[in-house]
């Protein structure tokens, strides 16, 4: 007999009928009642065990932790909680987990320790909630640009550029590390190396997404980007991935335009999709939210932030208004932030971000024409001369979620750019095509997919929302 899901025998079709199931015992209450869950849903499943029935050599090895198979009757519940359970006629026991040695008990881990667990805390309700939600989001990723006529595009990993012009990369070699090759000047003779010359990992799929925009019209990246910036951050990895769209005649607020409507979409249907889990993440909230000062707690439950989201405009602010806001802030003016705004032309720090967003406007904000000096090479300068048309949106508790622009078109200008920023134009030859071939105005963005997962689960650090963290000092699993 072949077993159903419990997400689908927890319906009550198959009620009076004969069911198997299949899972991990989460609790073995009273020797009689078994919580089983096989990660289809949130929602355990109730076995009722009939002692007589069974040797106790078997039900001693039911612990929680353990596999098993359940065959029997699915019947309506007597007891609270539940409405169907199975009635249970044949137990298996696939294998034991000894609660001597099972680190995962059924009582509340820290995060942290179960992040030293990585490879065992996606048995935890919490854990099983979040990375199913992550899963409904990549699907509604692709189905959001499939429906609107996207195509899907695999950038390369290994690359020889640094999109971003950050320097913040990791190499890539088949070098023996310690006997290198050498130049007569002493460097390190990278056309000696698997390439034949010097590569990294990818730190964006831009530049290559950019050379299929100008074909293909729209398309969309979705893929892991590394970067080796030692920022031991909550909102930093050094593995992430990044959903980076490219279109075609886009100007700069047909970006933004395209970036709220996929936002919204994708925040959308997860709540449509995932509405256990996130009932379950909002209510761990609200608990934790008690053990906060009263100042501290947040105004809105998860449920009431992500309808928020969805449900109002993103406010559209440019950079010299938000360094007016900033300049004139309270905490500037108290120096409560780290770094004061002095100036026209300062980066903005994450506080200031949040402050923007959080304080002063309380929904998202999609800042746009940054100074050109803090932007990458490839944004389009503006008739100023000193601003480009980048656009970063600001997200409450997250700051930025995305980074985009409209792409700099023009060859002379892009080619004086990079010269002027000391960047090699000879491994650029073929970007710099793109502007002598059929150039055309083009955008995109840049969205940090664990940066959404962390709002849409309310969860405050980044590693609990990707399954195998990669941050400074840290690749374990
Ligand atoms: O702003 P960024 O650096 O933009 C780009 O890479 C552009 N090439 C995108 C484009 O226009 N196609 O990164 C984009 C987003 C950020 O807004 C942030 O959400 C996320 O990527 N991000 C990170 N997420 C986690 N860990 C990190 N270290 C991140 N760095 C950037
Ligand atoms: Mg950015």
């Amino acid at each position: 007999m072949k077993h159903t899901k419990i997400i689908d025998l927890l319906t009550g079709k198959a009620l009076l009928h004969e069911v198997k199931a299949k899972g991990w015992v989460k609790t073995f209450r009273n020797n009689q009642f078994i919580a089983l869950n096989d990660g289809s849903t949130i929602n355990n499943i109730q076995c009722v065990v009939d002692l007589d029935k069974f040797p106790a050599e078997l039900l001693k090895k039911i612990h929680t932790g353990a596999a098993i198979s359940v065959r029997g009757t699915l019947i309506e519940s007597r007891g609270a909680g539940q409405n169907v359970e199975i009635q249970v006629e044949n137990l298996k026991v696939y294998g034991e987990s000894n609660p001597e040695e099972y680190p995962i008990q059924p009582k509340k881990h820290s995060l942290e320790f179960l992040r030293e667990n990585a490879h065992l805390r996606i048995r935890t309700n919490i854990f099983g909630a979040i990375m199913r939600v992550r899963s409904t989001l990549s699907y509604a990723v692709h189905k959001y640009f499939q429906d609107n006529g996207f195509f899907y595009f695999n950038a390369p990993i290994i690359t020889g550029s640094d999109a971003e012009g950050a320097g913040e990369m990791f190499k890539v070699t088949n070098f023996n590390l310690n006997k290198l090759p050498r130049t007569e000047e002493g460097a390190v003779d990278f056309s000696e190396d698997f390439f034949g010359k010097a590569t990294n990992l990818t730190v964006s799929g831009q530049l290559e997404a950019e050379t299929y925009a100008m074909a293909l019209g729209s398309v969309y990246t979705f893929g892991p980007t590394f970067r080796a910036e030692n920022s031991n951050t909550s909102r930093h990895l050094a593995e992430f991935w990044m959903i980076e769209p490219e279109v075609a005649f886009n100007k700069l607020a047909d970006n933004m335009d395209l970036a709220e409507d996929f936002i919204k979409y994708v925040i959308n249907y997860t709540l449509e999709k995932c509405q256990d889990d996130l009932a379950f993440l909002e209510k761990r909230l609200q608990e934790e939210e008690k053990n906060k000062p009263q100042a501290e707690r947040s105004e809105m439950s998860l449920l009431e932030k992500l309808r928020f989201i969805t449900e109002n405009n993103f406010k559209r602010v440019s950079y010299t208004e938000a360094i007016d806001i900033l300049k004139a802030s309270k905490p500037n003016k108290n120096k409560k932030f780290n770094y004061i705004i002095e100036e026209w032309g300062a980066d903005l720090q994450s506080e200031h971000e949040r402050y923007l967003v959080e304080k002063h406007f309380k929904c998202p904000v999609i800042l746009f024409d940054y100074p050109a000096d803090i932007k990458a090479f490839y944004m389009r300068m503006n008739e100023d001369g000193k601003t480009v048309r980048a656009m970063d949106i600001l997200f409450p508790g997250i700051g930025e979620i995305v980074g985009g622009s409209e792409r700099e078109e023009r060859y002379d200008v892009l080619l004086d750019k990079i010269e002027s920023m000391g960047i090699d134009k000879e491994e650029l030859w073929w970007y710099l095509d793109t502007r002598k071939f059929g150039t055309a105005p083009h955008s995109g963005f840049g969205l940090g997919f664990e940066r959404l997962v962390l709002f849409v689960t309310g969860m405050t650090n980044i590693r609990d929302v990707i399954p195998f963290p990669r941050t400074p000092q840290n690749a374990a699993f």
